[in-house]
């Protein structure tokens, strides 16, 4: 029986689906790859997971460079669009799994790469998950984690957690920034890299892809607006689009890579 957090993962991405890939509403996801590829460095030999993989927008760009990718993830409807996405690529070497990350279905050391995008911020213990990408982790592989990032100021991570969680109720809690490395650093692994970048993404795609509901994209609306207009901060950074019109915010992503000695 799924709890109630399980409930709303379900809900949000089985609606968010068909549209998860979709240029207009979501290119902050697909426009990423290629920076996140950097950071992972795959190698020809790599067996890979991808941890809450969604629909497979990274394990798909790995798979022809690897010798192998799983993703794993607990909503059907997105696992479905990934193979379907897959089978028109021809990737024969890309796994869908269905699961939960708390208690990944793999033996230890089963992978030399392990790494999870956007995904921390939906999880109700994300330390537990990280321990267990060490777990399946190989001696000598690597771990790494994308996410976005909460200010270091509590006041202003409280609001921007607000406003990501009315977005999105399926959204528990971006960690603050730096706090990724040092959970990796404490379970054993050697940090190699720790990289950040602000990102402007305009507000009404963002709301639209989530499907937010309406009472709620209009109190975020307002809130950003009041802010532009001298009234309480968001920490989320609302400013005008370069047309001068359009509404935009900011959010901090953060990739953490790790290897394991
Ligand atoms: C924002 S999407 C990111 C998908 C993918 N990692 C990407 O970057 O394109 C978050 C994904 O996490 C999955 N998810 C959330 N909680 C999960 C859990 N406890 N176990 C497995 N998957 C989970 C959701 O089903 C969803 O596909």
């Amino acid at each position: 029986m799924a709890n109630s957090h399980e409930k709303r993962i379900r809900t949000a991405f089985t609606r968010q689906a068909p549209t998860f890939e979709e240029e207009r509403l979501n290119t902050a996801f697909t426009s990423s790859v290629p920076w996140l590829l950097d950071h992972l460095a795959p190698e020809a030999d790599d067996v890979i997971l991808d941890v809450a993989g969604g629909t497979g927008i990274v394990s798909r760009s790995l798979a022809p460079r690897v010798a192998r990718v799983v993703s794993i993830d607990s909503t059907p409807a997105m696992i479905d669009e990934g193979i379907r996405c897959a089978a028109v690529e021809g990737l024969a070497n890309l796994d869908f799994v269905r699961g939960t990350v708390e208690a990944l279905p793999f033996a230890s050391a089963a992978f030399t790469l392990v790494f999870a995008r956007f995904a921390l911020h939906h999880l109700t213990d994300p330390r537990r998950v990280v321990v267990e990408m060490a777990r399946v982790c190989r001696p000598g592989g690597r771990v790494a984690v994308m996410d976005l990032a909460a200010s270091t100021d509590p006041g202003i991570a409280k609001q921007q957690n607000q406003m990501e969680r009315l977005r999105d109720p399926s959204h528990v809690r971006m960690l603050t920034r730096g706090v990724v490395p040092q959970w990796l650093h404490q379970h054993g692994l050697v940090v190699d890299r720790v990289t950040e970048q602000e990102i402007d993404r305009p507000v009404h795609p963002w709301l639209e892809q989530a499907g937010t509901e309406k009472s709620a994209a209009a109190r975020i609306h307002d809130a950003f607006v009041a802010e532009l207009d001298g009234g309480a901060e968001t920490g989320m950074c609302p400013h005008r689009g370069t047309d001068g019109a359009s509404l935009w915010f900011r959010q901090l992503w953060e990739i953490t890579v790790a290897h394991k000695g």
